[in-house]
């Protein structure tokens, strides 16, 4: 599958945000980021898309009937703009099974732990919690579930003696920041494909210099 205009969906601080557009500028995403679409409006991501020139589609959910009446406004904002990858980046919403089986194999998100372990909120809070000794970053297919569609690309992340969720938290942030894009060039140069629960990424084509 090939998909290289984007839509990243965020509710937050917006790291994995910044770190997209950054990527894009240095020439390292392959794809392009057409629009944020954001269910806070005082959230520092808004501000971030704005002064990169992103547009934006923010929402207040509480003035919607249903989930279904604001998801129908974001497709009308997806279509608008021909985006063919939606990237979550710590939206915080449960998408309508509607939604994902509209955008099926389009929808991918990133998770601050090795999944299947620590699924939901506070992932890095629950490793704390556990005592595991790795941890890590999931980036994955959404389906209808929570945190459980196919596994695209992981890195571990070691937890350290003494770590505290603050500082396990600055070091998973930083191994996203770097996989996040890497995994949408993946899309971009057409190299992820589906089957079942299983993800493969094709070799890199190497330009051929005549
Ligand atoms: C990230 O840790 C991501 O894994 C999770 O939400 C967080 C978003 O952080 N899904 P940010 O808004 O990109 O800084």
């Amino acid at each position: 599958m090939k998909a290289n205009r984007i839509a990243v969906f965020a509710s937050g601080r917006g790291s994995n945000f910044q770190a997209l557009v950054e990527a894009q500028r240095k020439g390292l995403l392959g794809a392009e980021i057409r629009l944020l679409v954001c269910d806070k409006p005082e959230a520092p991501v808004v501000e971030l898309a704005k002064a990169a020139d992103v547009d934006v589609f923010v929402f207040q959910p509480k003035a919607y009937a249903s989930k279904e009446a604001y998801e129908r406004e974001i497709v009308t904002e997806l279509d608008r703009r021909d985006v063919d990858l939606l990237v979550l980046a710590g939206y915080m919403r449960l998408l309508s099974p509607s939604f994902v089986e509209t955008y099926s194999g389009r929808i991918v998100n990133i998770h601050p732990s090795l999944l299947p372990a620590f699924p939901g909120k506070d992932a890095i809070g629950q490793a704390i919690e556990y005592g595991v000794k790795m941890t890590g970053v999931t980036v994955h297919f959404v389906d209808g579930g929570m945190d459980t569609g196919p596994v695209i690309a992981q890195r571990a992340v070691e937890v350290r003696e003494g770590d505290d969720a603050a500082a396990l938290a600055e070091r998973i942030h930083e191994v996203e920041q770097k996989l996040y894009y890497e995994v949408v060039s993946w899309f971009a140069e057409g190299r992820v494909s589906l089957n079942g629960r299983h993800v493969t990424i094709a070799d890199k084509v190497q330009e051929v210099e005549h």
